[in-house]
Parts: C-alpha cells; sequence; structure tokens
C-alpha cells in the first residue's frame, strides 16, 4: 500500500469511529469518505479529514492556518561534505536540514512504523519560532499557528511510530492545555502515558507573582503494553563509602539516629557509649533527665532504633559521629531489616514518578553548560538546549531495544543526537538517531542554525573534531568522542509536471538514500518514484491560487 493509501485509510478508520462515537453524522462522515478517496495528496486528505475532526471530543477547536502548498516533488539530497564516517559497517545516523513537513514525508518511504522513539520540543516561545509557528502570547489567534503547524506533522509521526514506541513533546505552562488536546486527538486518549513536570532553572527572580521553575513533558504511545525500566538512584547522594563498599555499595547520611516526632518511650530514651563517647537523644543528658522525670511531650527525643539493634548497628559500623550527633548510614545496595537485627539486600532502582524530572541535572542550566563547553558561547549561539541527560533519560526508560531508532524533527542545537550517541557509547548499544532541524536564520547563527549549530555539534561530540580538524573545545577535557556515523541531507526540489534544468524526478532521486538498491530499469525506478514521492508534492497551486483560497479561509 502507497503511503497516501494508508493515511486514507487511517483517516477513514478514524472518521467512523467518530460516527459510531456519535460525534459525527453518517452523512457528513460519508461526504468526507468520498472526499478522502478522490483526494491526490495526504496534505489534501489530511486537510479533508480536518472538518470531520474540528470539533473534538475535548470540545477543543482552533482555526487551521494554512501553509503554503508547493508544487514540486521534495526528495532527500545528501551533504556529502558534511556527512561523516567512523568506518565501521553500522547503519549511519541522519541530519536531515530542511522543513520537517517534507522531512517527514520523505521518512514515511523508509521508516512507517519503525520509530521506536520520538521527542520533539517544538517551537513555542516569542524567539527561534518556525515559519508557521510565531506564538505571540498577547494574541490569543496564534496559537492556532503552532497548532496548525503541528497537526499535520504529528499526524505523520503518527505514522511513522511503531507499535511499541512512545512520543514525547517538551511544552510549556501556557501552551501545555492545547498540546495536550492536539495529541489526545492524534494519538487518542488512551495512548496518554503521563504528563510530568521537568526543572527549567532553580530558584527564580524576585518577584510578585509565583517564580516559574518547570515545564512539562507530555508522552503518549500507541500500545496499550509499555512497561517502563526502573529508575537508577541518584547515585550522587551516595558519596560516601567504608571498607564495606564492595558488598553495601556507597552510603548516604540523610538521617540522624534521633527523632523528636516519635511518640515518647523511656526504652528508646537511653545512653549510647560509641568510641568512649556518650550520647543523648537530642544531644543533652539533662534534658533526657527532664523527660525520664515524667517532663515529656507525648512526642519526645527517642532514638529510632531499639537498645539491641544499636549494640548490633555499633559492631556493624551502621552509624557515623557528625557534628554530636549519630546518623545512620543509607547503603546503595543494603539496609536493615525491620524488626530484625540483620542485613537485607535492596534494588538500587527505583519506579519513575512524574516528579522524577526535577532534579538539576535536568534543567535548561545545565543544558547551557553542555553547549557552552562545545561551542565558545554555545549558550548564546542557541538559547535553551535542553540537557542531553533528559533525552537520554526519556528514551532509557521506555525502550530497552539496543538498535532503537530515535526520530527528533524538531531537533534544535542537536541535543537528541548527542543523547543517542552517549547511551550507545555507554553500553556498546546500536541505537541510530534521525534529526530534522530548519536552517532558520537567527542573529547569531548568519549561516542559519542547522549549519552554524546543530551539524557541528554531532561532528564535536561524536568525533572529538571540528569540520576545520580542529580540536579545541572544552568538551573534550572531560570526554572522550562518541562514536558513531552522521549522513547529512537536505531537501531537494523537482518539478515533475516539466523537465528542470534537464532533470526529472526520476534522474534525480536516489534510492539509496531510503535504504533501497539501484533499480536495474527504469520501469521499476519510475513505479518506485510514482507510488512514494506523489506525496511529497502537494497539490499544483499557483501564487494567485493559494492567494485566493488564503483570501478565502481569513
Ligand atoms: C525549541 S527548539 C528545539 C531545541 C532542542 N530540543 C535542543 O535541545 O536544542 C525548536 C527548533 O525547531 C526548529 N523548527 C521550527 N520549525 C521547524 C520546521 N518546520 N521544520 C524543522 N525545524 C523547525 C527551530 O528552528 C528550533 O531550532
Amino acid at each position: 500500500m502507497s503511503n497516501l493509501e494508508t493515511i486514507r485509510k487511517d483517516l477513514i478508520d478514524a472518521i467512523n469511529q467518530r460516527v459510531d462515537e456519535k460525534i459525527l453524522e453518517r452523512s457528513n462522515a460519508d461526504l468526507l469518505i468520498k472526499l478522502i478517496n478522490q483526494a491526490e495528496s495526504i496534505t489534501e486528505a489530511i486537510s479533508i479529514a480536518e472538518l470531520g475532526t474540528t470539533y473534538k471530543r475535548t470540545g477543543f477547536h482552533f482555526d487551521v492556518r494554512l501553509e503554503k502548498l508547493g508544487n514540486t516533488i521534495k526528495y532527500f539530497k545528501k551533504n556529502d561534505r558534511l556527512s561523516f564516517s567512523d568506518g565501521s559497517k553500522d547503519i549511519p545516523n541522519k541530519l536531515i536540514i530542511g522543513d520537517n513537513y517534507d522531512a517527514l514525508l520523505n521518512l514515511l518511504v523508509e521508516y512507517k512504523g519503525k520509530i521506536d522513539v520520538i521527542y520533539i520540543d517544538p517551537p513555542y516561545g516569542k524567539d527561534s519560532m518556525g515559519e508557521f509557528a510565531e506564538t505571540n502570547y498577547d494574541n490569543a489567534l496564534t496559537r492556532d499557528n503552532l497548532l496548525s503547524m503541528l497537526y499535520p506533522r504529528l499526524v505523520l509521526a503518527r505514522q511513522l511510530l511503531s507499535e511499541t514506541g512512545v512520543i514525547f513533546c517538551s511544552i510549556d505552562d501556557r501552551n501545555q492545555a492545547y498540546i495536550k488536546c492536539l495529541f489526545d486527538e492524534i494519538f487518542g486518549e488512551n495512548g496518554f502515558l503521563f504528563c510530568a513536570a521537568r526543572i527549567t532553572k532553580k530558584g527564580g527572580k524576585s518577584t510578585q507573582t509565583i517564580a516559574k521553575n518547570n515545564d512539562y513533558l507530555l508522552a503518549y504511545t500507541l500500545s496499550s503494553e509499555i512497561i517502563f525500566s526502573q529508575e537508577e538512584k541518584t547515585v550522587d547522594k551516595y558519596k560516601y563509602e567504608d571498607e564495606f563498599v564492595s558488598t553495601r555499595g556507597k552510603y548516604a547520611l540523610s538521617q540522624t539516629l534521633d527523632y523528636n516526632s516519635l511518640q515518647y518511650s523511656k526504652t528508646m530514651d537511653y545512653e549510647i557509649e560509641i568510641d568512649g563517647r556518650k550520647f543523648y537523644p537530642g544531644g543533652s543528658k539533662k534534658a533526657q533527665e527532664q523527660r525520664w522525670a515524667g517532663n515529656h511531650g507525648k512526642t519526645d527525643w527517642v532514638w529510632r532504633w531499639s537498645k539491641s539493634a544499636v549494640d548490633w548497628g555499633i559492631k556493624e559500623k551502621m552509624f557515623v559521629v557528625k557534628n554530636d550527633r549519630i546518623y545512620t548510614k543509607s547503603y546503595l545496595y543494603c539496609r536493615k531489616m525491620n524488626g530484625k537485627n540483620e542485613l537485607e539486600r535492596i534494588d538500587p532502582t527505583k519506579a519513575y514518578t512524574s516528579l522524577s524530572f526535577i532534579e538539576n541535572p535536568y534543567s535548561n542550566d545545565n543544558g547551557k553548560k553542555e553547549l557552552d563547553n562545545i561551542f565558545y558561547n554555545g549558550s548564546v549561539l542557541f538559547k535553551n538546549p535542553k540537557p542531553s541527560t533528559l533525552i537520554s533519560t526519556l528514551i532509557k526508560m521506555v525502550c530497552r531495544r539496543e538498535d532503537a531508532i530515535i526520530l527528533d524533527f524538531f531537533a534544535g542545537s542537536g541535543t537528541t543526537g548527542q543523547a543517542v550517541a552517549e547511551l550507545n557509547n555507554d553500553d556498546l548499544g546500536k541505537r541510530r538517531f534521525i534529526l530534522c532541524q530548519a536552517n532558520e536564520i537567527t542573529d547569531t547563527t548568519p549561516n542559519g542554525i542547522a549549519y552554524d549549530v546543530t551539524v557541528k555539534r554531532l561532528k564535536r561530540t561524536m568525533t572529538g573534531k571540528c569540520y576545520d580538524g580542529t580540536s579545541d573545545f572544552k568538551w573534550l577535557d572531560k570526554h572522550t568522542p562518541l562514536g558513531g556515523s552522521l549522513d547529512v541531507y537536505e531537501i531537494g526540489e523537482v518539478a515533475n509536471f516539466e523537465r528542470n534544468d534537464g532533470k526529472t524526478a526520476f534522474d534525480v532521486i536516489d534510492e539509496t538514500l531510503y535504504g533501497k538498491a539501484k533499480f536495474t530499469t527504469l520501469q521499476e525506478k519510475i513505479e518506485w518514484v510514482c507510488e512514494n514521492f506523489g506525496n511529497t508534492q502537494m497539490t499544483l497551486e499557483s501564487d494567485a491560487e493559494w492567494a485566493k483560497r488564503l483570501e478565502e479561509n481569513k
């Protein structure tokens, strides 16, 4: 089945489901289905289906803005100068420079249903915006641009996602509710996995209103059976070691042995002697004498452990004396059994929660630091990159495939690429990333973000070298190159209705860039191009026709 046919079928299924759910009238649905069957391109089919899906189950409605349709076929063109190889036979990673709509349509040729994890961080602020995402918070209408831009791209992303795949989206507090509705529409409310808070920065400016320190991570799947991995305990917390480190692991000192919030009992209010020094709950012998004389509250100072447990603990070196107080050691791999003077093994992992991402390693500060080590003034070059730890953790959380394919179609500075390369470097995995990034020109990136930041970051962190062969960046002081190969593509255009500089789509589209062997006959190639690339050309439309359509839709 061609891409258009598959998408047609999905759209028609969704429309029929709306009839079953009594959201759409049968007669309206039949008309839409007739039109979808006549649609000449994916974009046209999606636009028609939208007519039946504008009024949403959630009551969600937005005014769909029109994108200017192109009249050329879009295809991948390899940029050999920027591509690099580590010499291995592993399939290279990909960076596609250009509009992600064209990139996603092209990716459907090879990757339909094959992507394991998608992470996106769409532009939603006033800066660094895509052509169709000029969101100005003072003007409610412009949110429609963001939603209109995302809608058809997410429909394509859904086609690319594997049955057990997961898509993550970073989004700020203002847009979270709207984007959640959009995802509910496209991936289904049953596919909603979680909405987690993610720390953006610690603290905040002194402000009369609330300091805003988080954004959100939305996660959706097409499967009903996603089994999450466990989170490794924050090892940084376990920073001390003793002679038992090989069996018990490192330890943290987070709890004192005495508390004043437990029910008072004289048997728990005794004297402890460690290395000749005497200790009392709360620190004072005099206060203890008062309590013993009956002057104590219902809850008051006591030890948390019984006398026999403390004797055992002293023998097992379970305590540390710090600032005149006794602390119990919390080991990474074991703890005291409840009610018994014995150690038991514990799992050094814990379940992820929707608060797992509020720790500092996931903050924007960390993302900035990372980029500042790769480029001199990196965080000025590209604002608010996400930290690679955030993305590697998300991947590990939902996907155990060592050959997983990870897609980010709003790649920005290329954080997702670095995160995947880091994971492979850590566990010798063979994951691959596919990034799409528009070559948006900004004040700090005169050649465009893709050329000035994305591709250079990947080259530097993967090979340890800049494109000019130098290695003069700070990141190398603490890291070794991550390895892996990169194929860089640009989006080429060719008209299919007339010869363009003597070239037709059949001449310029290189099938090997889509994972195909060279065709032996031109006939085979023509069939393949017609089947797969008609979709990358939107309906033929002149500027005048487009202006008219825009006018009609005002
Ligand atoms: C918020 S940034 C992503 C930052 C990224 N997560 C990082 O850590 O660096 C969004 C990026 O999407 C890019 N973008 C916007 N519209 C696009 C489009 N239609 N196609 C491809 N990229 C686009 C912008 O240029 C911007 O760099």
